[in-house]
């Protein structure tokens, strides 16, 4: 018998602190709407050591279990790009400060920004396969995004985690598994040498590797979802799709490659006119997925499914039923186009996350505060729920207050 398997819950956790990206502009001589219009960003969150992955992490998994209620747990993931450690995971970090069950599987995932993706697939085909024997997953999606000051990156940093219960009847996606196109290549977009806490990027070759990424990876998920008829061949096959959910390593670049996705479904339908629906279909299918992504930054491995819970958050009760489209993509490069269909209590358990309370809850702080918790190396000190206090005996401690 085929299982059903998706999102169940979601939890979100991001840094206190925040800058506006006009602010930013200004201190560095830059139009404004260079980065306003240009890149799509509002405001940028800004992590002090203290709100390191591993804080953001077991923050988010909290929410996350908090809102799925009583599930019995059996594999913890975390995907992340900015682990804290060589050897010891995260997830393990993670699963000391939640007090989860010893009889779980706990491990990482790294693919630069795919890392979550990984975590959610190995969750899902671990349940849709019956090995979880009824038990559910926690995958968390946890990053600090830095480029450094001074650099074309700068305006693109964020940070942030998702955390999902990934579950067999799912109430807020059901995945729609084995129907997935995936696209990978050796490129050097995006990376981060052992030891640099700030990323290379070759900034507009990364844009075009996402976008050449995203054309066979949508190939791909197109074909099987036309072969079981998810989706009609002889119409524009993403128009089918009621939200299309891109990795957001700044808002404009979704724009980019929905632009990109459609040019594809046009030239695969031999069609040479020029698409004047562009704009509207953006507006509608892709702009309510990009509010808390303007707000806060990359997240890096968070960042599309911080889309895809401000989608549910815009506008769940409506998508009830209907069919989302996900793309994920991680530097390097490897990527995957996947869908799912919003379940009916879908509403509900995105309320639950509290998106808007979270993001409210931040303050704002000047460039020069910025700047000097940029430099900084040891943590603020301040409560938090989850904190990291600093090294002991090679160590890593955390605190939970
Ligand atoms: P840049 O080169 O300084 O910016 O950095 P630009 O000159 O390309 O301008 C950006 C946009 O602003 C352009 O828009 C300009 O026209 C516009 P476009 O033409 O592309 O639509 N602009 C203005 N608009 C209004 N008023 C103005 C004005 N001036 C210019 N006055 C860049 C941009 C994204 C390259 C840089 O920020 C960067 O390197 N970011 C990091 C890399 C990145 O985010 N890449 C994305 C794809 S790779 C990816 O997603 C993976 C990743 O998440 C990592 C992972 O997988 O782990 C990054």
């Amino acid at each position: 018998m085929k299982l059903r398997v998706g999102i169940e819950a979601m939890g979100v956790a991001v840094p206190r602190r925040f800058i506006s990206i006009e602010d930013l502009a200004e201190r560095r001589g830059v139009d404004p709407a260079k980065y306003t219009h240009g890149l799509g960003a509002r405001e940028m969150a800004i992590a002090e050591p203290g709100e390191d992955t591993v804080a953001l992490a077991a923050l988010a998994a909290q929410r996350a279990l908090a809102a799925a209620g009583n599930r019995e747990l059996g594999m913890l993931v975390v995907g992340t790009e900015t682990g804290v450690d060589h050897s010891k995971p995260v997830a393990s970090f993670v699963h000391g400060l939640l007090e989860l069950p010893r009889t779980m599987r706990v491990f990482d995932t790294q693919h630069a920004c795919y890392g979550g993706t990984a975590g959610v697939m190995a969750a899902v085909e671990w349940i849709a396969s019956g090995a979880a024997g009824g038990r559910a997953a926690l995958v968390v999606c946890s990053d600090v995004a830095r480029y450094g000051l001074h650099t074309a990156g700068e305006p693109t940093q964020g940070a942030g985690a998702v955390a999902m219960v990934i579950a067999q009847d799912p109430a807020m996606l059901e995945l729609d598994v084995g129907i997935s196109g995936a696209a990978s290549s050796h490129v050097h977009d995006f990376w981060r040498p052992l030891g640099q806490r700030e990323a290379q990027v070759d900034g507009h070759y990364s844009m075009r590797c996402y976008t050449d990424a995203l054309a066979t990876a949508y190939r791909g998920w197109k074909q099987r979802a036309i072969a079981r008829e998810l989706v009609l061949g002889d119409g524009i096959a993403s128009e089918q799709l009621a939200r299309i959910c891109y990795h957001v390593p700044f808002c404009k670049m979704a724009k980019k490659a929905h632009v990109a996705l459609r040019a594809l479904d046009f030239a695969e339908l031999g069609r040479t006119d020029t698409d004047d629906a562009a704009a509207a279909s953006f507006a509608a299918q892709v702009e309510p997925s990009l509010a808390a992504c303007s707000r806060v930054g990359n997240i890096y491995t968070g960042s599309l499914y911080l889309a895809l819970l401000s989608a549910l958050d815009a506008s769940a009760s409506s998508l009830v039923g209907k069919r989302l489209g996900l793309f994920s993509y991680g530097s390097g490069c490897t990527s995957e186009f996947f869908s799912g269909v919003v379940g009916a209590r879908a509403a509900e358990l995105s309320a639950r996350a509290e998106l808007a309370s979270v993001l409210a809850a931040r303050d704002r702080i000047s460039i020069d505060e910025y700047e000097r918790i940029m430099g900084l190396t040891a943590p603020l000190g301040q409560p938090a729920s989850f904190r990291f206090t600093g090294v002991e005996a090679h160590r890593r401690e955390y605190a939970r207050d």
